[in-house]
């Protein structure tokens, strides 16, 4: 069967001749759909994170699957049902306690392996196996935007995590700001409104006209440019937020916000930046933090409960984003596509069959 993978020393992805993988017990074998692409995917294909599986040169990209049960083998699914599969996997010497849980996305990253990104391979292939555990059923009429599930479940996971940290007094969202005009700060700017988030913000670098800038303010939220409007002077320019995501990857963020944040109020981070030493006012932050109740929360990966969360978010998102969002689903022959970046993509993902 033909895959998309990374092969060691190259850094752009090539389509392979593997063979179909055969089940083990528990598992199921899944006739692949569509598998999307997301910066986490330039970061793997470029060598700046994850690694190959042990042993082997050469990774299967791709961890935004939606694909329909080929083979249930003796496990609750049924052929035919849509599924999206998570993401991690037990490390290879055996599981831990973070699996045994149910809650792998919160195992530190020497304590799981991750599909198509670190030590496991994805889903960009025509056939792939998971464990049962690992698929959530997808609607038969949300198939076409199933590989979208993934990247939602990773903002499910962040504003539940966020909300827990202010969950000790009486907290309401007003005001949200999105850092990043990417796919995941578009979809969780989405989420956000569809939250009654009554004013958001969004903030990229990215001149009219621009499809994100076009997505932003479809959705009702302000566009912010960083070049014009650093994230510390967000609260002077517009207005001190209850609730900033950073999805920009850009480090200086993660210390940046907490000055756009509103007394109370609490950022989620889920960039995964290079090493960059800088300068910061750490007494300043530190105090602004203590005297202003301010809190920051680290984000990564998803569980179950957030894939079967996402599922439903998806499901309420208006046809004109995900259309809008969605720009290039490319066949399999047309792969390189969908690993093309222009000023004309946010979202692509690639094409393996039709359901
Ligand atoms: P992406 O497509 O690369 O989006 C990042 C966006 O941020 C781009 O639109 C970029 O703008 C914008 N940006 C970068 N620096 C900026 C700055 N200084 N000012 C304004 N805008 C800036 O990536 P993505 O797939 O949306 O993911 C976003 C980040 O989250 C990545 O770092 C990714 O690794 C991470 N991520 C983390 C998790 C997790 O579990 N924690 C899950 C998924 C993704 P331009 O396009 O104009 O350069
Ligand atoms: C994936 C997550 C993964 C994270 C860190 C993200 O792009 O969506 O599932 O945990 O990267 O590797
Ligand atoms: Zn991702």
């Amino acid at each position: 069967m033909d895959a998309i993978v990374v092969r060691r020393g190259e850094t752009s992805p090539t389509v392979a001749d593997l063979p179909r993988p055969d089940p083990g017990p528990g598992e199921v074998l899944v006739r692949t759909l569509r598998v999307g692409v997301d910066g986490t995917d330039h970061e793997v294909i470029e060598g700046n994170h994850g690694g190959f599986p042990e042993g082997e040169d050469l990774l299967v990209l791709g961890h935004e699957a939606v694909g329909v049960v080929e083979e249930a083998d003796g496990t609750p699914f049924e052929e035919g049902d849509v599924v999206v599969p998570t993401v991690r996997r037990p490390p290879v010497e055996g599981t831990n306690e973070y699996f045994e849980r149910g809650e792998p996305d919160m195992a530190p990253p020497e304590d799981c392996r991750e599909c198509g990104i670190d030590g496991a391979h994805g889903f960009m292939s025509e056939y792939f196996t998971a464990p049962a555990e690992s698929l959530v059923p997808v609607p038969e009429n949300l198939a076409e935007w199933g590989f979208l599930v993934e990247p939602v479940s990773i903002s499910e996971k962040a504003i539940e995590h966020a909300a827990a940290s202010r969950s000790a007094f009486d907290w309401d969202p007003d005001a949200g700001l999105v850092l990043g005009n990417g796919s995941l700060g578009l979809l969780t700017l989405a989420m956000l409104d569809q939250r009654g988030y009554e004013r958001t913000y969004c903030l990229g670098r990215r001149d009219r006209p621009d499809p994100t800038i076009d997505v932003i303010e479809e959705l009702g939220a302000t566009y912010v440019d960083s070049r014009r409007t650093p994230v510390t002077e967000i609260p002077d320019a517009h207005e001190a937020m209850d609730f900033v995501y950073e999805a920009t990857g850009y480090a200086r963020h993660a210390f940046e916000c907490i000055e756009a944040l509103a007394p109370g109020g609490v950022g989620a981070l889920l960039g995964v930046p290079e090493p960059w030493e800088f300068e910061i006012d750490g007494g300043r932050l530190h105090k602004e933090f203590v005297m202003n109740n301010k809190a920051l929360v680290g984000s990564v990966n998803s569980n179950v409960s957030h894939f079967e969360a996402a599922v439903e978010t998806l499901g309420e998102f208006p046809a004109w984003f995900l259309d809008d969002l969605v720009t290039g689903v490319h066949d399999l022959g047309n792969y390189e596509a969908a690993f093309a970046q222009d000023e004309t993509t946010i979202k692509t993902a690639v094409q393996f069959s039709q359901i």
